[in-house]
């Protein structure tokens, strides 16, 4: 079995199906979750309890009870090999709202109805995942627990949220003391250990190649040292072939970083929402990084609209970054109308500390120090900061600005194309 994600030492998951349709469904859920999918077998509530027997129990169990008579009776089976902790996620035939509250009642996870609905089972099994990572009560502290997990995405190229990510990086490692990790998801592109001056190594294309084998070990080695609290992982994959990259690797690595560090920050490349979605199920916070023109408000407006429905938990903190004034192509106040999002934080344009940085192999963060644009980035990293798990403070915006939702017919703003598009799905 590949070490993937062992929460406890466990094994991550199982899942029993009693027809072939089910599971092709499962299968494709747990790969598409980044669970093993070869753990998806043929077989009823039986078989599962006779596996857990001998195996011991998983932290996900689906189990298909479409060929019980009594439901109800026959799930309590799975008590008697199921430890403490395993999510259980019942499938059935029966439409039945009693069935359902009775099953929930009695400790199961989730119960969902058959034929399995479209992506369904893999948002019962992010779910159960989500809900197993969450710190429980009374537990003690630890690294995972406190662990802070931000992405750093541009709503367009070249807008700096490479800078902003390595910036953060830097300053959490730096000056709040973390041990963090930064992951760079541009595999082909990425900038990230370049920002330190650094070669990237192989360890992230090692790691994409074989989700396997990622593991404490693998970090230690794989991943490039950028000071006594920053580790880099990130690639310059050959430019001829794709990597053929299922998201196995990625939900891996972040489950690893949980562990072992006590910040992780993506530099997610905006086309990663589309492809491997899954990397945003476990982050607290979301920093969307943009400019004031036209494009970066329509990707705004639509990355914010993704994010409210597929990380609903990771809090969108807008940094206007490069501000000039009277700069923009739209005015500050007009594009926070047409994104329906105040603009959090603002961090100036600062040619000369920029051009300084990648002279010296510094982030901007560290060759800002005594600027504007450092202040900035302190106050930004300090808000990302305040989303950690175990704090649930609300971060520092921008003093004195208040919202300005619904004072502007944003739609107005954007291209005629758009404006169809955007009101077939509203924002709000
Ligand atoms: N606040 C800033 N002031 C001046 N230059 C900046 C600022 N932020 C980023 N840059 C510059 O913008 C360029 C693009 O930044 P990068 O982080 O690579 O963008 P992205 O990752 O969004 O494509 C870089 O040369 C960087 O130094
Ligand atoms: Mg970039």
């Amino acid at each position: 079995m590949n070490g993937l994600w062992k929460p406890g030492g466990r094994e991550p998951f199982a899942a029993f199906a009693c027809d072939d349709a089910t599971l092709e469904a499962l299968r494709s859920a747990a790969t598409e979750t980044a669970l093993p999918p070869e753990k998806c077998v043929r077989g009823g509530l039986r078989s599962a309890v006779q596996t857990l027997a001998v195996a011991g129990s998983p932290a996900i169990l689906v189990v298909d009870l479409s060929e019980c008579t009594d439901p109800l009776n026959e799930i309590s089976a799975l008590e008697e090999v199921c430890e403490p902790g395993t999510a259980v996620i019942a499938l059935g035939r029966v439409n039945d709202v009693r069935l359902y509250r009775q099953l929930i009642a009695s400790g199961i996870h989730d119960y969902l109805l058959k034929p399995l609905a479209g992506a369904q089972l893999a948002e019962a099994l992010a779910q159960a995942r989500a809900a197993l990572s969450a710190p429980r009560q009374g537990e003690p502290e630890n690294a995972a627990r406190n662990h802070l997990a931000t992405a750093v995405i541009g709503t367009r190229g070249g807008v700096g949220a490479s800078t902003i990510a390595t910036s953060l990086g830097w300053l959490f490692a730096e000056e709040h003391k973390r041990r963090t990790a930064l992951l760079d998801l541009d595999v082909h592109f990425g900038t990230a250990a370049l920002g330190f001056d650094l070669e990237p190594g192989r360890g992230l294309i090692d790691a994409i190649a074989d989700p396997g084998r990622i593991d404490g070990l693998f970090l230690e080695r794989a991943m490039t040292r950028a000071g006594d609290n920053l580790a880099i992982l990130s690639a310059e994959a050959p430019l001829g072939k794709s990597l053929g990259n299922d998201g196995r690797a990625f939900a891996q690595l972040q489950e690893e970083f949980r562990q072992a560090f006590e910040a992780t920050i993506l530099d997610l490349p905006r086309a990663m929402l589309v492809e491997q979605p899954q990397v945003l199920t476990q982050l607290q916070s979301v920093v969307l990084v943009t400019e004031l023109t036209l494009a970066s408000a329509r990707d705004a407006i639509r990355i914010l609209s993704w994010l409210k429905a597929h990380a609903p938990d990771a809090q969108p903190i807008v940094a206007l970054n490069k501000a000039q004034a009277g700069t923009g192509e739209i005015g500050r106040s007009d594009f926070e109308a047409s994104i329906e999002h105040a603009i959090d934080h603002t961090i100036p344009y600062d040619a000369k500390v920029a051009v300084n940085a990648a002279k010296l192999g510094q982030t901007l963060a560290e060759a800002s120090a005594a600027t504007k644009t450092g202040t900035a980035l302190r106050s930004l990293a300090s808000a990302v900061a305040g989303t950690t798990e175990d704090d649930g403070a609300e971060p520092v915006k921008d003093a004195g600005r208040a919202s300005p939702l619904g004072r502007f017919d944003w739609k107005a703003l954007l291209p005629r194309k758009e404006q169809a598009a955007a009101k077939a799905a509203p924002v709000a």
